[in-house]
């Protein structure tokens, strides 16, 4: 089993990152094969917090490849920055690579996302503002810069230009400012000059390790609720996180991907708008944002609190060919007043066990929930299994009776060490 995907099973946020990172101890390469600096991706060590954005979770350590794969939407400004932000904390020997196929974020995407979402009024989706959107609806238009086009100064120049025609009329209808060629193409060639040394081409590099064996990571950003395709449409974000889109934004065969591993909250949680049926308003919701510390990386938006929701979480494990879950932020649910797992939905009258297609029939879906009993350990020092409380081990065995999916991760707290591996 060389190659694993770590996907996420809920709306974003599950802990991918410390998964990633935890995992990345026995990998030689970590990909992120999608998304961009949309994501946040937290990990604790030796008392540390690193927030990372666009950068692979295995840049922590130097024996580790990592790969910005062609999937990626990169916005090479944000990503020079998190590098220096590494540096300034003592992280400065990695292995980066960055595909030259991967799209470029343009000042023009983040300008375009914020002014779509006002357009959108009352029904906006809540992005990042990352330009995230615009950016991956330029490169299926055609229109799209990629990062290799950064290293080559007359393409570069053709590509822009094309791009420019589009994109300044678009924004001159919406009343925004349109952008200067010139200074444009100098600010990106200078990136292009600065991050050259890792540009390359990665689907060859990678297909090269899947010749060798080499043990590959494959780190999703977001979660298959906010896929593209299999998510809540219109409220996702604008590629696919799940197992599925990792051939696509990698240029490595289907038959190469081995296993996936999806990672899921004890609860769930939402940032951005769209139907979140089993959101808590309670003082039960504010329990678990403050012990699950559950505000945006990327924005510092308190996120939507709810309890978990095991038909999407089921739906997350279909879509993406899930094999086992790891069960993130356990120890916030010690203690809590009144605990329940949503087992179903009734829509009009009618219960359903799967993700209706529309918005509108999903915000009518009531959860149905099953009663389960409380602990009141703190459990943020177990290591074992074993030594979980009685009721905290009935709740993960209702979680795989309910989704068909074994749980092989249990994380106790954000620290590498607070991580139980089930079957040891
Ligand atoms: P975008 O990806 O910035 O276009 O945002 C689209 C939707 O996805 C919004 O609801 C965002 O809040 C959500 N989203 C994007 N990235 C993440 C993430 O990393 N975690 C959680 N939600 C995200």
């Amino acid at each position: 089993m060389s190659r694993l995907t770590i996907v996420g099973a809920q709306w974003g946020d599950e802990g991918k990152g410390k998964m990633t990172d935890y995992l990345a101890q026995n990998s030689d390469v970590v990909v992120r094969y999608q998304g961009g600096n949309n994501a946040g991706h937290t990990i604790t060590f030796n008392g540390q917090k690193y927030a990372l954005q666009s950068i692979p979770s295995g840049i922590f350590s130097p024996k580790i490849k990592n790969v910005m794969a062609n999937g990626m939407v990169i916005n090479p400004k944000a990503a020079l920055g998190e590098l220096e932000k590494l540096h300034s904390m003592g992280i400065t020997y990695y292995q980066l690579f960055i595909s030259d196929r991967a799209s470029v974020i343009m000042p023009y995407h983040l300008a375009l996302d914020g002014a779509y979402e006002s357009l959108k009024g009352g029904n906006m989706i809540g992005t990042t503002k990352k330009g995230i959107g615009p950016a991956y609806a330029d490169k299926y238009n055609r229109i799209g810069i990629r990062m290799g086009d950064l290293l080559n100064p007359d393409y570069f120049a053709e590509r822009l230009k094309d791009a420019l025609a589009v994109k300044n009329m678009e924004l001159k209808m919406l009343g925004l400012d349109t952008f200067d060629f010139e200074s444009l193409y100098e600010e990106y060639l200078g990136y292009g000059r600065t991050l050259k040394s890792y540009i390359c081409d990665t689907a060859l590099m990678l297909n090269e390790e899947v010749k060798k064996d080499s043990k590959i990571l494959f780190e999703g950003a977001q979660g298959v609720m906010l896929c593209i395709e299999h998510g809540t449409y219109p409220f996702v974000t604008s590629s696919s996180p799940a197992t599925v889109s990792v051939p696509l934004g990698t240029g490595i065969p289907p038959k190469y991907i081995d296993r996936s591993l999806g990672v899921c909250k004890a609860y769930n949680t939402r940032v951005g708008a769209g139907a979140f049926p089993t959101e808590l308003e309670s003082d039960l919701a504010h329990y678990i944002r403050e012990r699950g510390r559950e505000y945006g990386t990327v924005t510092g938006r308190p996120r939507r609190v709810g309890y978990l929701d095991t038909v999407a979480l089921a739906h997350a494990c279909r879509i993406s060919g899930i094999d086992t879950l790891a069960v993130m932020l356990f120890d916030v649910l010690s203690g809590i007043k009144e605990l329940k797992i949503c087992t179903h939905y009734v829509l009009d009258g009618k219960k359903i066990d799967y993700i209706p297609s529309t918005i509108s029939d999903y915000e009518r879906c009531e959860p149905v929930y099953v009663d389960m009993p409380v602990w009141n350990e703190e459990i943020t020092t177990c290591k074992s299994y074993d030594k979980l409380p009685e009721n905290a081990k009935k709740y993960l065995k209702k979680i795989e009776e309910l989704v068909g999916t074994p749980i092989e991760y249990v994380s106790v707290g954000p620290d590498r060490v607070q991580t139980i591996e089930v079957k040891k």
